[in-house]
């Protein structure tokens, strides 16, 4: 398992305090929530604040989750920042022949969201396009909801069709992890079970402990 803390539960007045201890830990892989205000009723951030991050931690992975209506309008300046995922929701619509095109140009891996009321029928066609898919377990806008047990099931579903990694993203802690990837889940993103708690690196040993694996 792979775990993302996702900066949307960080400290934005003070990023680099909340990052450099789980950097400095050796946590590789961070999940950056987009939001337009529109797809979802909420607004975090876009391409200035990943670029800062980039410059800023050019050692660590990046994965930007794009909860927007249009993924053109902040694709490729992201793609031109670098980052090693990037990932688009079933329920916009869309263009991923050419979205993954692009990621391909920038060497970067492509993904499908699915919500969690979407059937994974619905974007069973683009899925061979994808290098990961992304199951939503809340619904996508905010961080801090409840798991949604049902997603469980989805990731058996989209194992008949997807062999790649699978991700999930929403109210994943210490006390779920585990269900999760034996469910099959190889990525999971975690936001208030990581910056939310007292001690973020800590929290993340406690995630990596509930599946046996060892602090990184
Ligand atoms: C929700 C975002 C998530 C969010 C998860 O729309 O896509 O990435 O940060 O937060 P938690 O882990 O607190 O549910
Ligand atoms: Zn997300």
């Amino acid at each position: 398992m792979k775990i993302f803390p996702s900066l949307l539960s960080a400290n934005f007045a003070n990023l680099e305090r909340d990052l450099n201890p789980l950097v400095e830990e050796g946590v590789e892989s961070y999940h950056l929530d987009v939001m337009d205000g529109n797809f979802v009723p909420n607004i975090s951030f876009g391409p200035p604040v990943i670029r800062s991050l980039r410059k800023a931690y050019p050692q660590i992975e990046l994965d930007a989750h794009l909860m927007v209506k249009d993924p053109f309008v902040v694709l490729e300046p992201i793609l031109k920042i670098g980052v090693e995922w990037l990932s688009v929701h079933v329920e916009v619509e869309p263009d991923v022949d050419k979205i993954s095109r692009l990621c391909r140009q920038y060497d970067t891996g492509f993904g499908l969201v699915f919500n969690p009321g979407t059937e994974i029928e619905r974007g069973k066609k683009l899925l061979p396009a994808a290098d990961f898919v992304l199951l939503m377990s809340v619904e996508p806008g905010f961080g801090g909801q409840s798991f949604n047990e049902e997603t469980l099931d989805k990731v058996k579903k989209l194992k008949k069709y997807f062999n790649g990694p699978i991700q999930m993203d929403g109210g994943l802690g210490p006390n779920n992890v585990e269900k999760v990837v034996s469910a099959g889940v190889d990525w999971v993103v975690a936001g208030s079970s990581v910056f939310g708690q007292a001690v973020p690196t800590a929290a993340v040993r406690e995630l990596l402990a509930a599946v046996d694996q060892p602090a990184p």
